[in-house]
């Protein structure tokens, strides 16, 4: 069992957990995620981490209840536990393997999206701790929705844009992102954006224009973050991937967000599965595709 030490909203309908998870604390690296389980009959559910602390022995969660068990992952409260808590997961951020020497030639910007900017955290975090300082802008709706402000700004340059200008800039992030280039002199090589599919799929539309290399993050589309459902199947230059086992971050000028997002709406229902299993045959699967894990 995984005690949850601590829990509170960050802003209304998004939850942030802290849990006991110390081999989980020990080995995990910015970019990578954990699987929550509620009970034993509870669903698997995919969370990239928001934090960790070693020393403490524990991992912060941030996330939007969106189906049955993340709903009920939202009635928990401190000190009630997770019955499974897996990890960590994927792949670490590119960002970690690169030499501190090179990351701090380059000119990084982070795009931060809704509750995708709970995983940006460690990744600017991180760089800070080596010497590096990011740009990053946080995006949210409204003034309520914008979250970690604080824990941003004692680590990064931050700039808050708010699509109804309740708060600091007025826009989508991208409108931010121009500005900065084309008004306020800035300029980067490097950006990494996590949020919500559309965002992403324009944050890179606008990059590709600049030619910024851009990382993204398909954590919106996993299911049970094995290997085996096939529900993060997606195509990286022409190439299947998996997100669970070969990302969740990959190049986004490599993938076709419009194909992405239309699977994953296929996805969502039994039929949609099963014209995806036909179509896509053995590569439907993640893992050696021969599992059956959806059956
Ligand atoms: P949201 O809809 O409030 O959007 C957040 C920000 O993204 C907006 O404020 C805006 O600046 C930007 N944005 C949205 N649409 C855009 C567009 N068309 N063009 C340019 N910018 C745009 O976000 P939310 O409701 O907090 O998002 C929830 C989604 O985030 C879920 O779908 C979830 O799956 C996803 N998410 C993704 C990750 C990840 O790893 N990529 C992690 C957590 C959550
Ligand atoms: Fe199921 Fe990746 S989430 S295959």
């Amino acid at each position: 069992m995984y005690k949850i030490l601590s829990a509170d909203n960050l802003a209304a309908n998004i939850y942030r957990m802290v849990v006991k998870a110390p081999m989980v604390a020990k080995h995990c690296q910015p970019g990578q995620f954990i699987i929550a389980k509620v009970d034993e009959v509870g669903e698997r559910i995919p969370l990239t981490i928001c934090d960790y602390d070693r020393e403490n022995g524990t991992i912060t969660i941030v996330f939007q209840p969106i189906g049955n068990s993340t709903r009920r992952m939202a009635e928990l409260t401190a000190g009630d536990s997770f019955e499974d808590f897996v990890g960590p997961l994927g792949r670490p951020s590119d960002l970690i393997d690169t030499p501190i020497e090179e990351l701090k030639k380059r000119s990084i910007v982070f795009i931060a999206g809704g509750v995708g900017t709970a995983p940006v955290y460690p990744q600017v975090k991180w760089l800070h701790e080596h010497g590096v300082t990011a740009d990053v802008i946080i995006g949210a709706k409204n003034k309520d929705l914008v979250i970690l402000e604080d824990e941003f700004k004692s680590v990064c340059n931050l700039y808050i844009t708010t699509d109804d200008g309740s708060y600091q800039r007025k826009g989508m992030v991208t409108v931010c992102l121009q500005d900065l280039i084309e008004k306020e002199g800035k300029h980067y090589d490097w950006c990494v954006a996590i949020g919500p599919m559309i965002m992403m799929k324009f944050v890179c539309k606008l990059t590709k224009e600049y030619g910024i290399h851009t990382v993204v993050s398909m954590n919106p589309i996993m299911v049970d973050g094995t290997g085996m459902c096939g529900a993060c199947r997606v195509m990286v230059g022409g190439e299947v991937k998996f997100a669970c086992v070969d990302g969740p971050e990959f190049d986004g000028h490599l993938i076709d967000f419009d194909q992405a997002m239309q699977r994953n709406r296929m996805y969502q229902t039994e039929e949609g599965r099963a014209i995806l299993k036909a179509q896509e045959g053995d590569t439907h699967h993640g893992g050696c595709g021969m599992c059956g894990g959806d059956k």
